[in-house]
């Protein structure tokens, strides 16, 4: 968690003079734990109807939702998502963590707040684990235990605390000897703590955010800290480090190699946040990347402070789950004023390394498996060529797709005539003209393009809501290429080459996206196009209640047995 208040109430200051509609709710809440209407032993109920929510994405009950935390998956595959929840305003302030649960990554069922912020003090971002072997001593015959570690923000400082839950994650117990790390004198600027098992002992990345440093320390039983070392000044600093990750994951044709993760903001090339990540070896106490470049996990703007689930053996591949906003305009988009919720999570996805064509080692993301909300195939042609598919999906409730494009038979860089044509994709709304587009140069230096300018609801007096993006995604020596993308109202998110390059694009349209077309062009001779087109279908729908509400459930125990609260009412 990262927001400065003195940053945001300027930005949010900023956005409403330049942007009349959007009348966003000035003063930044102080709240006390016991905020008025805001349920402590069940879950916050959510509309997810409205014309710009996702339907296979996370996105909070209500008001604002920024960073995932505390993710782990426990021995029954039951995966938990917390994340930074303001449940009293559309924008960031008095941060609690919310909490989610799901079995297959996409159906999630909101649980009651996890940990809630006290009158002069917020849970910013953090980690979970499961205490195994009972380290920290919480937990008497128990292999289940969770603890969550996390900062806490006061008006002074910030300090590591730890919270523990002996009922699998629902609810947490604040440790008694806390801080369980905090500096001398007292830091404002220390935050984000990230922990994984090595070996014997137990590892956490922490950001210094201000002094661009990750401290790596060591505890055998995550009470007490001993600082190891520090990876400081890599790559891009931007102005803060933030949401350092380290995880362990598959390496194609090799063995698993460590990465660390670090978000910054504000200061990314484009503006505002972006993750950048670092390959190399760790040790047990120090980390070295294994060279000096810095690495993007995305190369759009709507993609920050990603994390990884705990529990995920290095040879398979690791998951992570990113916050779908950039700070720049987090807190000024529409879906506020009119839906009364702000920022989704981008879709799960499943991370390895690999070595790629030109740049070398490099993460390779890909969608988890769409499988548990595939609907019904719009369309499909596996020998398109030089051709058009055209999909009319006003009738598809969801209005969220999946497709996906292989092209195989490109010739090499240096064939005559050189490799050349275009493959593009558009998604318009007929009601209203607006359109979100991409494409890919198949010539040239292979760029690929992304663009919500042709999207009329939000942003176009907005400096920050950049409407361009494109990459640079050479050619495979195989002659192949591949696009994977998921369409869900008010995202986009392209993954190319297997998931080599990566973009996250947000837009809010006045009118329902209801039109696509995907269309190649002066492709050479013997190159071959095959093209699915997907409906999803919609997983918040499967859960609404008769009047179309999601409320969530408060999951019973073994540990904890406590009422199954699915069908009360709640306010
Ligand atoms: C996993 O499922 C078993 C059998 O239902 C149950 O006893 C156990 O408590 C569950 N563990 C967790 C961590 O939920
Ligand atoms: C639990 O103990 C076993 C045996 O000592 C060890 O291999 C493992 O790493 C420990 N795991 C955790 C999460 O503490
Ligand atoms: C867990 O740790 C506590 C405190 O050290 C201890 O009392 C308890 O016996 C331990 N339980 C197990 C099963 O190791
Ligand atoms: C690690 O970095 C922090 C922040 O810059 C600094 O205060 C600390 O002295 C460093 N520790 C070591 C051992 O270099
Ligand atoms: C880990 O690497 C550091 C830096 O190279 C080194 O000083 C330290 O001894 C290593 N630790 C182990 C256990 O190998
Ligand atoms: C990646 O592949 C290239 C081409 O095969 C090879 O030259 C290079 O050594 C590989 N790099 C790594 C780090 O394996
Ligand atoms: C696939 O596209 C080609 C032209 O690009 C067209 O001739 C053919 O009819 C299409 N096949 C199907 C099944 O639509
Ligand atoms: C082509 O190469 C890419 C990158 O190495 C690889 O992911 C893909 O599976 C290969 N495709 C075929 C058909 O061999
Ligand atoms: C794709 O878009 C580019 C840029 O607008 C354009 O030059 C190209 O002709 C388009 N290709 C197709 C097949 O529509
Ligand atoms: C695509 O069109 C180009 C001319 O623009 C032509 O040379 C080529 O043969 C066509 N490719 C296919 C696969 O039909
Ligand atoms: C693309 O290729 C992959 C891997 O071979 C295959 O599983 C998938 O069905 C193909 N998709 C299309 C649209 O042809
Ligand atoms: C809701 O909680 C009850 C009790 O723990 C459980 O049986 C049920 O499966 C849960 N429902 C969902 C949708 O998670």
């Amino acid at each position: 968690m990262k927001y400065n208040v003195i940053f945001m109430a300027a930005a949010v200051a900023t956005r409403t003079s330049m942007a009349p509609t959007n009348s966003v709710t000035l003063a930044i809440p102080t709240k006390t734990m016991f905020d008025e209407g805001v349920p402590t032993d069940q879950p916050v109920v959510g509309d997810y109807t409205g014309a710009l929510r996702p339907q296979i994405h996370f996105s909070p009950p209500t008001e604002f939702m920024n960073d995932p935390n505390g993710m782990f998956v426990d021995v029954n595959g039951t995966y938990h998502l917390y994340y930074q929840y303001n449940p009293t305003a559309t924008v960031a302030g008095n941060q609690h963590w919310g909490h989610a649960t799901s079995t297959d990554l996409y159906h999630w069922v909101n649980q009651k707040i996890a940990i809630f912020a006290t009158e002069d003090s917020q849970i910013f971002s953090g980690s979970c684990v499961i205490d195994t072997n009972n380290t920290s001593g919480f937990f008497p015959g128990q292999d289940n235990g969770v603890v969550a570690i996390y900062t806490l923000n006061t008006a002074t400082a910030q300090t590591q605390e730890i919270a523990w839950s002996v009922d699998g994650g629902y609810t947490f117990e604040k440790y008694e000897g806390n801080p369980v790390l905090a500096l001398d004198p007292p830091s404002s600027q220390f935050r984000d703590p990230k922990v994984v098992r090595y070996d014997d002992h137990w590892v956490m990345v922490l950001a210094y955010a201000q002094e661009f440093a990750i401290g790596i320390f060591t505890s055998p039983d995550l009470k007490s800290w001993t600082h190891a070392s520090n990876f400081s000044h890599h790559g891009l600093l931007g102005l803060q480090y933030e949401c350092p990750n380290l995880v362990e994951m598959p390496v194609e044709g090799g063995d698993p190699m460590w990465v660390m993760a670090i978000s910054i903001n504000p200061g990314a090339p484009l503006g505002g946040s972006i993750t950048e990540y670092f390959p190399g070896e760790f040790n047990g106490t120090h980390f070295t990347a294994i060279d000096a470049a810095a690495r993007l996990t995305d190369f759009s703007k709507d993609n920050y402070a990603g994390q990884f689930f705990y529990g995920i053996p290095p040879t398979e591949e690791q998951i992570y789950i990113g916050w779908a906003s950039n700070w720049e305009y987090s807190q000024a988009v529409p879906t506020g004023q009119l839906e009364g919720w702000r920022s989704s999570m981008t879709v799960p996805r499943r991370t390895h390394i690999a070595n790629v064509t030109r740049v070398g080692i490099n993460m390779m993301d890909m969608p988890y498996n769409i499988e548990a909300v595939l609907d019904a195939p719009l369309a499909t042609n596996s020998s398109l060529g030089n051709g058009t598919v055209f999909v009319d999906y006003s009738s598809l409730n969801s209005g969220a797709i999946w497709f996906q494009v292989n092209v195989t038979g490109l010739p090499n860089n240096t064939a005559t005539p050189s490799r050349q044509g275009t493959l593009n994709f558009t998604f318009s709304a007929s009601s209203t003209r607006e359109s979100v587009s991409g494409g890919f140069y198949f010539g040239g230096d292979n760029p690929f393009w992304m663009n919500r300018g042709d999207i009329y609801g939000f942003g176009n007096t907005d400096p920050f809501f950049t409407d361009k993006f494109s990459v640079g995604n050479p050619i495979n020596a195989n002659g192949t290429f591949t696009l994977d993308g998921i369409i869900d109202r008010s995202i986009l998110e392209a993954f190319i080459d297997n998931g080599r390059s990566v973009g996250t694009m947000t837009f809010f349209p006045q009118g329902m996206l209801d039109t696509m077309v995907l269309r190649t062009n002066g492709l050479n001779d013997g190159v071959e196009v095959s093209v699915a087109v997907w409906g999803l279908k919609s997983a918040w729908a499967e859960e609404a209640n008769d009047e179309g509400v999601v409320e969530g459930n408060v999951t019973m125990s073994s540990n904890n047995p406590t009422m199954d609260r699915r069908h009360a009412k709640l306010y």
